[in-house]
């Protein structure tokens, strides 16, 4: 365990424990509705026209059911699915590899789908448009790039940070569907589901305490289970109630709204170093000591959902509820004035 819990959670994808958690059909898939009605929907069309599902783009932050969906659309359209990720399809070759094995209608799941090359991502355009593929094959003199005609199959792509699609990639997508953040009630929902899983004693109140302080994400919430789960066997004799759930996750440094340390470190290094703001996303990194690239793909869109910062076009800014939560009022950057 780290004192880095929401980082680390949100980077171990597809564990052992959290596919055991995954729900494998849309009846089990809680909250999204708007999403999920969409997605149902569209493969009850495509399956009623005998049709291969059109490439679908699931796009959200870290940990919300992408991954998940890709699976749930593979098995409600009764076909395979393939999954890989951006960063691991190297060379067109690759690319080309995995789609002449593909049959009709299949899947092809692409996490990441922002970090993928430049040159794989232009074949993927003929891919996805015409099914086929041009490859180059020999070099110099001898070069020709020959077709290769391609099962129709659908791409599913996954990102969590769509701004970065290239437009040609994005315009592919027949369907494109951004995942918020989860209500405290779905949230409250999938925790229930998965102590039921995994013969979990929890109360209904327990399951609304950690699904509170899960920053609207499943991913967090099941990790935060299983943490509660570990505190009450060792400290409290198993059954999770909302105090029980309260001192194991302030053993995380967790807050009652859900902030942990570098959430809090963020807000207070704005307020005290920078006058609340405006502040480059590359100078917090620094004062902070974490990656630009994770504080705006993990802890910037919750902080922002839950109004305690603000994007302008000079920088970021705190709010006036991110002074408050340090019983502060703005103006008054420092603490030891009150
Ligand atoms: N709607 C849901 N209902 C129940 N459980 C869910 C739901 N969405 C996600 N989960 C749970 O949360 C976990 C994380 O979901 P998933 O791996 O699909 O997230 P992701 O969006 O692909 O994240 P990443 O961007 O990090 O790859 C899953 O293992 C699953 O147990
Ligand atoms: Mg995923």
């Amino acid at each position: 365990m780290s004192d880095r819990f929401i980082t680390d959670t949100l980077n171990q994808a597809d564990t052992e424990f959290e596919v055991s958690l995954r729900p494998a059909r849309f009846e089990d898939y809680i909250g999204q509705t708007k999403v999920k009605e969409r997605l149902e929907l569209f493969v009850e069309a495509a399956k009623g026209r005998r049709d291969v599902l059109d490439h679908v783009l699931l796009s959200g932050p870290p940990g919300l059911g992408k991954t998940t969906l890709a699976y749930i659309l593979a098995s409600a359209m009764g076909v395979n699915i393939k999954v890989t990720s951006g960063p691991v399809i190297d060379k067109p070759g690759d690319l080309a590899g995995l789609l002449t094995n593909m049959e009709r209608g299949d899947i092809l799941f692409i996490d990441e789908i922002h970090r993928m090359q430049r040159a794989v991502e232009e074949y993927l355009y003929s891919a996805m448009e015409d099914f086929v593929i041009d490859i180059m094959i020999d070099q110099g003199p001898n070069a020709r790039s020959v077709r290769l005609n391609l099962e129709p199959f659908t791409l599913i792509g996954a990102t969590t940070r769509s701004g970065l699609l290239t437009a040609p990639l994005r315009s592919r997508f027949g369907l494109t569907n951004r995942l918020d953040y989860y209500e405290a009630e779905d949230l409250q929902a999938i925790i229930l589901r998965s102590a039921r899983i995994l013969n979990v004693d929890i109360t209904e109140d327990g399951a609304r305490e950690i699904g509170g302080r899960a920053r609207g994400t499943p991913r967090i919430a099941n990790s935060l289970l299983r943490w509660v789960r570990d505190y009450a066997q060792v400290k409290t004799g198993n059954r999770i109630d909302p105090e029980v759930a309260d001192k194991a996750l302030s053993m995380l440094d967790i807050d009652a709204d859900g902030l942990d340390e570098m959430d809090k470190r963020m807000l207070l290094t704005m307020i005290e170093k920078f006058s609340g703001g405006p502040v480059g996303i590359g100078s917090l990194a620094v004062s902070v000591g974490e990656e630009a690239g994770t504080l705006e793909e993990v802890y910037e869109p919750y902080l922002i959902q839950e109004g305690y910062l603000k994007r302008t076009p000079q920088g970021r800014v705190v709010t006036e509820r991110a002074y408050r939560k340090f019983g502060l009022r703005p103006g008054s950057e420092q603490r030891d004035l009150l």
